[in-house]
């Protein structure tokens, strides 16, 4: 996998364009793994709170690219909590997925763990900006995927005239580029299975696969300084919009719901860096005056995932911001 190192020098743009923040920020020498290997993660701890059980999503295998924090991390949790067969989280180290799979709190309405847990949590290794370098990989784990959600997205605070190209097709390539490749793995895994069985009767009592694309109140409405990140954001939901239709025309015996998901501000690593200036002035102008919690998108989410009629389904959650 190729590796890369973010420059360190950003200009620090005013609150208007807070969805972005420098990546160096977040991880400050970060460098991109380069181990491309899968492996699987054995459950320890004993969690011992839940606010949501059940078996929806039993029998179903998710991926949750973004799975190691924030929105990613809760969608996951969330959905091992609906009872998933196996969650599958990706993202570029190896360390911070562990870390995820560490903290999942995984338990039933009396607060003990979910027994085979440890079995349902697979880590997936590689950055989804360079997806041609673990192709292989990524390609043998979908084979098997029902429910993609497609949630890592950086953001690198600039206006365009100061933004350096390197900067620019990262955030494309990380937010826009790796979603539609992870979306055309699980299509082709879909249509290689339906090559796979074209001599067994189709079975019309399983459930669709599902796409949920996490984009952006900056798709939507303008802010300074996120000028690609929001071009990213858009671009996800023309994704969203064209697979739904491109699907159900070429596949006509498989059915690939694609949805996405229009977060505003959500209490994330992301978003951490705002001044209590900043916060305070950004909580007012919201409807609703709060920053949203990832387990409220991971309540979409899940609505989204198991919700059979919901196909090109937008949904924002902004606490009203989108409104204003
Ligand atoms: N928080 C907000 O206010 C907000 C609002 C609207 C939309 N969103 C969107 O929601 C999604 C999740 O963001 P968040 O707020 O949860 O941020 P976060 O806590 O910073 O999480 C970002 C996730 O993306 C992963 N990631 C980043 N680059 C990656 C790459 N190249 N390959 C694989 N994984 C990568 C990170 O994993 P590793 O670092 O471990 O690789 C991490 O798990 C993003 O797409 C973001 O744009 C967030």
């Amino acid at each position: 996998m190729t590796a890369f190192l973010v420059s360190t020098a950003r200009l620090r743009m005013p609150a208007a364009s807070l969805f972005t923040r420098p990546v160096n920020d977040i991880r400050s020498g970060f460098r991109a793994s380069s181990a491309t290997s899968r492996f699987y993660f054995q459950k320890t701890n004993n969690s011992t709170t839940s606010c949501h059980s059940g078996n929806r999503l039993s029998g179903r295998t998710c991926m949750v690219t973004g799975g190691t924090s924030g929105i990613g991390f809760a969608i996951a949790e969330r959905f091992l909590q609906e009872g998933a067969t196996s969650v599958i989280l990706v993202g570029r180290s190896q360390e911070r997925l562990q870390a995820a799979a560490g903290r999942l709190d995984v338990s039933n309405d009396h607060g003990n763990s979910i027994t085979g847990t440890s079995n349902k949590v697979r880590l997936l290794v590689g950055d989804v900006g360079d997806i041609g370098s673990w192709k292989h990989e990524l390609e043998k784990e979908m084979a098997n995927v029902d429910i993609l959600v497609n949630a890592a997205g950086i953001s690198i605070n600039n206006i365009l005239p100061r933004s350096e190209l390197d900067d620019i097709s990262q955030v494309l390539r990380t937010n826009l580029e790796g979603a539609m490749l992870t979306s055309r793995a699980l299509v082709r895994a879909t249509i290689r299975n339906r090559v796979r069985n074209r001599n067994f009767a189709p079975d019309t009592k399983t459930p669709s696969k599902c796409i949920i694309n996490i984009s952006s109140l900056l798709a939507l409405k303008a802010g300074t300084g996120a000028v690609p990140y929001a071009a990213s954001k858009a671009g996800l939901l023309g994704l969203t919009r064209s697979l739904a239709v491109e699907v159900s025309a070429s596949l006509k015996d498989v059915v690939i719901r694609s949805n996405a998901i229009v977060p505003g501000y959500i209490d994330t690593p992301m978003i951490t860096d705002f001044t209590p200036g900043e916060v305070d002035r950004l909580k007012a102008m919201i409807p609703l005056h709060r920053f949203g919690k990832p387990s409220e998108i991971a309540d979409a989410a899940f609505f989204l995932a198991t919700n059979e009629y919901a196909n090109n389904c937008i949904l924002n959650l902004d606490g009203g911001l989108g409104a204003v």
